[in-house]
């Protein structure tokens, strides 16, 4: 695998414009578990779909509330991960555009600017109705959903459940920054889920060089250049320490 990091290595740092997809792998060393893993204990009986979809929430809007607001609530006691720092110090070095499926705000954490979340945040909230923003501090001391003062509808996390479409302007430049791209890193996502899974053969079809960072293959992994086989955070410092001592010697 050396020789592959030192080829990915030499291609980041030649690249003009680099873009990288993460998912859910990504914060998996700082302990966020993915909504299946967190379906356990007291959530296990419930199915997916009442928990994240807009008639769940209609039908029964404190308990779904109750759901997202446990796991902002681990989001906000975990910390980015060396994986995050390393994007963000990547970041500072070349010209990055950062997408991002994960809803834990932990790239904005580590210090990456203008992440392109294309699920939304789990720490914001807007309301049902209308999406007027709701700053909510600590959803986890409360009970039910805050009513809009401006709409009078329930407040809701700002996250795209099951059935909703993606928001268009933040999937347009995340389609831009994949066409337009010269190197583009695939980080911790099994690549099953639309439109994200597409933003790699959108890259790889306008030539760039598509790199691939998990510890299990996906489908996915027979397109790429280079396949680097292991978790984020010990991939990405590897990766990114080469570039700045490459970039450096220049
Ligand atoms: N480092 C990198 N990758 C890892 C690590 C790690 N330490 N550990 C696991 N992975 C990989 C797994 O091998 C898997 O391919 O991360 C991927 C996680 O896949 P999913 O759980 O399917 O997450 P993701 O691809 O982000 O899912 C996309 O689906 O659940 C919905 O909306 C949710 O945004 C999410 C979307």
């Amino acid at each position: 695998m050396e020789d592959q990091v030192e080829q990915v290595v030499q291609w980041l740092a030649v690249a003009r414009t680099i873009t990288v997809l993460t998912g859910a792998g990504v914060s998996k060393e700082s302990g966020i578990p993915t909504f299946r893993d967190a379906m356990e204990g007291l959530w296990a009986e419930f199915d997916p779909q009442v928990l994240a979809s807009p008639e769940g929430f209609r039908r029964n809007p404190g308990l779904v509330w109750r759901w997202y607001a446990a796991r902002a609530n681990q989001a906000g006691d975990v910390s980015p991960n060396p994986g995050h720092h390393a994007l963000a110090r990547l970041g500072e070095l070349k010209p990055v555009s950062l997408i991002t499926q994960n809803v834990d705000g932990l790239h904005q954490r580590a210090g990456s600017r203008e992440v392109l979340e294309l699920h939304g945040n789990i720490l914001r909230h807007r309301c049902f109705d209308q999406g007027h923003p709701m700053p909510i501090e600590r959803p986890w001391e409360v009970e039910e959903p805050p009513v809009c003062p401006q709409c009078g509808s329930l407040a809701r996390p700002d996250v795209i459940w099951f059935g909703e479409l993606l928001p268009v302007d933040v999937l347009e430049r995340a389609l831009q920054a994949s066409q337009e791209c010269h190197v583009m890193l695939v980080v911790g996502t099994s690549g099953l889920v639309q439109p994200a899974a597409s933003l790699p053969h959108y890259a790889r079809e306008t030539g760039a060089h598509l790199i691939e960072i998990n510890p299990d293959r996906t489908p996915l992994t027979r397109h790429v250049d280079a396949y680097l086989s292991g978790p984020a955070a010990t991939v990405l410092p590897h990766l990114v320490a080469g570039v700045e001592q490459l970039l450096a010697k220049q």
